[in-house]
């Protein structure tokens, strides 16, 4: 379905949100000087680097290029204030394996919206590993964790969560014991390559990953990728166009994160990689995605691991797409920065597209008319960037309410966009 939109040009996307994180809490914990480059820096890796901060670690301001000075695995000193956490799902449960093995007690705070997110999956391995975690009736934050001499554990988690499984694995590396995580689905194995290129024994099987005991971390360079999750929104917006292409360079193309690319392919868009490396352990690629005829597709299974934080985007390019489109499997959604399985069907629904709500995902029918109004984004960047990437097509006319949440894993999401779309 042609729509009057032309992109040209390439976007140097800002750098992986998961791996910046990480970048951070393992040089941190690392015993000697790190150097990070090409971190992201955005409110939630802020939060990262506050925590730390607060734990007693020097972590100088966030920059392209910066070293870190690790205090070693039993180097962290207990807060004398509260830890945080501002939005940021990932900050808290890193931290909080963090704390309960480095046996000191912490409590977390955060924004209204992390404060309502579940924070029992992650406290319940912790107090299966001997930490006591005190959580609110609703089970959000704010959050007490009491670490203390942790014991292993063999985790079987019934989501697949790398926020659930990093937590188990940094509580056991910081406590120098031995666990095991298991998952139903494979979810990013970022903290499990991280680690593995840092001297952490690691045994992966299927879902299942082992750390060892052994309480070494040895400090290392990292250069973190693009973000695929940022990449996202402009290939999104490529495949909706009418006409151009637009070039992605440096993007993480790590397996358990690529689903969306996939996606896009099946529904008819043209999406290349190319330059294949590797850097520091996770494959990197230049992606160059292009417009194409697009068609409904299915997604569910395995596959939603692979591109959870994508879902929204799917949702709002199925409406340019000829047919349905159908997301299951994907409860998960719900209980994300916002519910947004909720709040993109409603949102599709306030501009004029054809949505419903399903209660493990969603069902779009795309192909309809221009879409016009205004989108409320519940402060969830990824709401306000997909329905951003939506607008940029000519004929639609969509508002959304906050776009400066955006700069929660994009800063410059608003102006990289201007500069690509209707060139
Ligand atoms: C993340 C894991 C995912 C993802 C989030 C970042 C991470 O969450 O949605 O944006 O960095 O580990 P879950 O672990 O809850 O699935």
């Amino acid at each position: 379905m042609p729509t009057p939109l032309r992109v040209a040009g390439r976007v140097r996307v800002p750098g992986d949100k998961s791996l910046s994180h990480r970048a951070l809490i393992i040089s941190a914990l690392a015993s000697g000087r790190s150097r990070i480059r090409g971190i992201l820096d955005s409110a939630d890796v802020r939060s990262t680097a506050d925590v730390l901060r607060t734990l007693g670690v020097a972590i100088p301001s966030l920059a392209d290029d910066m070293v870190v000075d690790g205090v070693g695995l039993r180097g962290l000193r207990g807060p004398d204030q509260a830890l945080d956490c501002g939005n940021s799902g990932t900050t808290t449960r890193l931290m909080a394996g963090v704390v309960a093995g480095a046996g000191i007690t912490a409590r977390f705070t955060g924004d209204a919206s992390l404060s309502r997110r579940p924070m029992r999956r992650v406290a319940a391995p912790l107090e299966a590993m001997g930490a006591r975690v005190d959580l609110p009736p609703h089970g959000g934050l704010p959050m007490t964790v009491h670490g203390g001499q942790l014991h292993g554990v063999e985790w079987r988690s019934d989501v697949a969560s790398a926020q659930i499984k990093s937590a188990v694995l940094l509580a056991a590396l910081v406590a120098g014991v031995e666990s095991t995580v298991d998952e139903p689905e494979r979810s990013r194995d970022h903290t499990e390559r991280m680690l593995a290129a840092r001297g952490v024994t690691l045994e992966l099987s299927g879902t299942r990953v082992h750390i060892a005991p052994g309480g070494r971390l040895d400090a290392c360079d990292a250069v973190v990728p693009g973000d695929p999750s940022s990449a996202a929104f402009f290939a999104g917006l490529a495949a909706i166009a009418s006409a151009g292409s637009i070039e992605l360079p440096d993007v993480g193309i790590n397996p358990t994160r690529t689903g969306f690319f996939e996606v896009l392919r099946r529904m008819g868009a043209r999406v290349e990689v190319q330059e294949e490396r590797d850097e520091g352990g996770e494959p990197t690629a230049t992606i160059v995605a292009a417009p194409g005829e697009l068609h409904g597709t299915t997604v569910g299974g395995a596959e939603v691991p692979t591109l959870i934080d994508e879902l929204p985007l799917v949702a709002c390019l199925a409406t340019r797409a000829a047919g349905e489109t159908v997301i299951t499997g994907a409860a998960e959604l719900r209980v994300k920065e916002s519910d947004r399985i909720k709040a993109v069907v409603d949102n599709l629904r306030a501009i004029g597209a054809d949505a419903e709500e399903l209660p493990d995902g969603m069902r779009i029918r795309g192909g309809g008319g221009p879409l016009r109004g205004r989108v409320v984004t519940h402060g969830d960047h990824r709401l306000a960037m997909a329905f951003g990437i939506l607008g940029a097509v000519g004929g639609n006319a969509i508002e959304v309410d906050d776009p400066a949440c955006a700069d929660v894993s994009y800063p410059a999401f608003w102006s990289d966009l201007a500069r690509v779309a209707g060139a």
